[in-house]
This record gives structure tokens, sequence and C-alpha cells, in this order.
């Protein structure tokens, strides 16, 4: 089996399912549930015993060990972090403790267990870390897109513990040889994705009638990838990535944040019309911009397609739409999350500690 870290989040909840919907190969799923962490997303896989979940954290190295040994997974890939840039700048604390601590000592944890397989499991063993385009810092509006040469200069709490922990899986690698591969992959949207976030807060707010929020001017480019396709891309770094090595993930697809709001309140204008006829984007508001906000991400993926042959599937007009097809079908997941609820029904649905 493999062992998936923050598997109930959006990215890995994501990964979850794909990786059951293509394989039989069981998932013990890793997550300390904080505000971000939700089971509902998993809920299709309730009964399955391909799938088993535990509560905990990636800090825990006594429960870490223990689980390990139980289950004696092939490969530990973690998604765990906390993860989002407005939360790392009122309150950096729980970003220094999950992401840096946490996985330096889930790097101990997986250091100590792979040492003690034998040769040929110790071989097939891997350690894929789930890392940010956000490390590489801002780039000018005329340069190059990053590659995984590019110099690291993360410019938030959040990107500085996510480099930090790139750090360490590479001295992990180079010190003791632990067979590490690390993904830096750009903006993820799609399903489950916590309304908190660009995308899925504007579609939440449009629909509920509120103010769609845009920092600044509006011009800060991200580079935007449907969460499927970073899954498809982990996957195949896990089969045939070369160990020690860093692969950007990115869906050549730069664009600036207002053009993003614009078109999610276009299709939203086609597919949930307003009753009064007045278009979505007349509740965009230009608010206060983010300090310290980067200008420009821009992933370069040509490595990963030359030496694996990965692609994304979807662009970026097929993704959004399935995105806001998603939330338009999914009103009760997004009622949850927004009231809380979805929490109270962890505890209504799950007790104990391991739930398969
Ligand atoms: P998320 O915030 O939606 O989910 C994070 C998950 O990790 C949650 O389920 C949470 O409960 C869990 N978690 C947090 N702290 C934990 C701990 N100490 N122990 C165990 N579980 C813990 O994040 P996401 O958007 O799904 O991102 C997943 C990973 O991908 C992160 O490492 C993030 O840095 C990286 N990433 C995200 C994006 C993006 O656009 N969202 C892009 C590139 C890389
Ligand atoms: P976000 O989804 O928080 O991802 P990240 O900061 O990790 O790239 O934000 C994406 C972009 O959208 C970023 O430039 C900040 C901007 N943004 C807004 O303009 N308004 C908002 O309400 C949010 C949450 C983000």
């Amino acid at each position: 089996m493999i062992l998936v870290t923050g598997g109930a989040g959006f990215i890995g909840a994501n990964f979850v399912l794909d990786w059951l919907a293509q394989s039989d190969e069981p998932v013990l799923n890793l997550d300390k549930l904080t505000y971000a962490g939700n089971l509902e997303n998993l809920a299709s896989l309730q009964g399955d015993a391909r799938h088993v979940f535990v509560h905990g954290d990636i800090g825990d190295a006594a429960m870490v060990a223990q689980l390990l040994a139980q289950h004696q997974p092939r490969a530990v890939l973690n998604f765990a972090a906390e993860s989002h840039v407005d939360r790392s700048i009122h309150g950096p604390e729980d970003f220094i403790q999950t992401n840096v601590v946490g996985t330096m000592r889930l790097l101990q944890s997986a250091r100590a267990y792979w040492q003690g397989l034998d040769e040929a499991r110790r071989a097939e063993f891997r350690f894929l870390h789930v890392s940010t385009d956000e490390v590489y810092g801002s780039l000018e509006p005329t340069e190059a897109a990053f590659t995984e040469t590019h110099k690291l200069e993360p410019n938030s709490p959040y990107s500085a513990s996510k480099a930090a922990s790139d750090h360490l899986v590479r001295a992990w690698h180079h010190t003791y040889g632990l067979p590490v591969l690390t993904t830096n992959c750009s903006n993820n949207y799609g399903p489950f994705h916590f309304p908190e976030k660009l995308i899925p807060l504007i579609i939440v707010n449009a629909l509920a009638g509120k103010p769609l929020p845009v920092y600044g001017d509006g011009l800060q480019v991200r580079d935007w990838l449907y969460v499927k396709d970073h899954c498809s891309a982990i996957r195949r770094v896990l089969e045939a990535g070369r160990v020690g090595e860093i692969y950007n993930v990115g869906g050549w697809n730069e664009k600036p944040n207002i053009e993003i709001v614009h078109t999610v309140c276009a299709l939203l204008d086609e597919l949930r019309p307003k009753s009064d006829g007045s278009r979505y984007q007349t509740q965009i508001t230009y608010v206060q911009d983010r300090p310290g906000h980067d200008r420009r991400y821009a992933i370069d993926a040509s490595k990963i397609e030359r030496e694996l042959g990965w692609k994304p599937a979807e662009t970026f007009e097929s993704g959004i739409r399935k995105t806001v097809q998603w939330y338009l079908a999914n009103p009760d997941w997004v009622a949850h999350v927004q009231s809380g609820a979805y929490r109270e029904w962890v505890q209504t649905q799950y007790s104990g500690n391991e739930t398969p």
C-alpha cells in the first residue's frame, strides 16, 4: 500500500479518489483534520476496504512509526500542510509546525522505517514530497518561467515554510540516502477546493450575491492547473521519477486574477443566470492588496514532459467549466463547509482513531 498524508484536503482527497479509481493498491490516509481537512471529500469511499483513514499528525513520530511498521507502505506521499498564504500572514506558527517541523519528523520516521526494510523493499521505497511553485518567489513580466534549478526565493510565511520543507527533503536524500522525489506545482483548481482560495471563493460568493474580492489591481499572474492533472503528474513521478530529482508541474496557463474572475462570472451567467438579469461581474469589488503579494508565477513544465511523458489533459477552458459545474452540483458540500457542519459530520460518521 501507499501512505498519503493530508489526504482529506483538497489535492490529497482528489489524489486518493483518483488513485483508487485506477488501482486496487490500498491507501493509508493520515490526516490531522484541520479546518482544511474534510472527510466528506472521501464519502464515496465509505465501506471501501482499500481506504484506511487515520486521524493524526505527521509530527507525531511515535504514531507514524507504529503506522509504518503495521502497514508496511512502499511509499509515503506527503500532501499534509498548512496551505493558505493569507492565513500564514495572520498566523505563521502553524505553518512552521506542520510544514517544517512536521515534515522533518515525517522524514525521520520514514528514514527509520526505510532503513529497516530488506534490500528489495528498500530499493523500491519512495518518499514523494508535494510542494509548490511559490517557493521560487515572484517573476517580472518578461522573465522566463521557473525551471527546477531556479533559486528558492520565498516571500510569504507559507512559501518560506514550504521552501524549508523542500530543503529538508533534499538534505535527507543527500545525507541519509532516503529515496526522495519532489514536485513543485502551480495553482490548482477543481472539486473539493476550500472556498478560502480564489476560484471557489468567487463561485461561492457569486452565487450568494456577495462581493467578489479582487486584491490590489487584479493583475497578479498565476499558472493554473486542473487538480486531476496534478494528481496524474504525481502518480507518474512516483512511478518513474528519478530519485533525488525535482519535477515542476504546471498547466502552461498563465492568467491574471481578474481574467480568472471574469471567466468564472461568465460561466455562471451561462449556467446559472441571475433572476434579475444582471451579470455576476457587477459583484466584483477591488479590495486592499495582500502584503508582500507575489506578482507573477509561471512554471516551465518541460522536464516532466521530456523525461516522464506527462502533459495536462485539461485545458483551462475545459477544467474551469468542470469546476463551476461541480460547485453548482454540490451545494450541500459548500453549505457544510461554510457552516462548519462537515466537522460535526466527521464526529457522527466516525468514532475512534482508525476508520476504514
Ligand atoms: P489543503 O489545505 O486543502 O489540505 C491540507 C490537508 O493537510 C488537510 O486535510 C489538513 O487537515 C492536513 N494537515 C494539515 N496539517 C497536518 C498535519 N500536521 N498532519 C496531518 N495532516 C495535516 O491543501 P491542498 O491545497 O490540498 O495542498 C496539498 C499540498 O499541495 C500542500 O503541501 C500544498 O503546499 C501543496 N500544493 C498546493 C497547491 C494548491 O494550489 N492548492 C499547489 C501546489 C502545491
Ligand atoms: P490563492 O487562491 O490564495 O492562491 P495563492 O496565493 O497561493 O496563489 O490566490 C490566488 C490569487 O488570487 C492570488 O494572487 C491572490 C488572489 N486573491 C484575490 O484577488 N482575492 C481573494 O479573495 C483571494 C483569496 C485571492
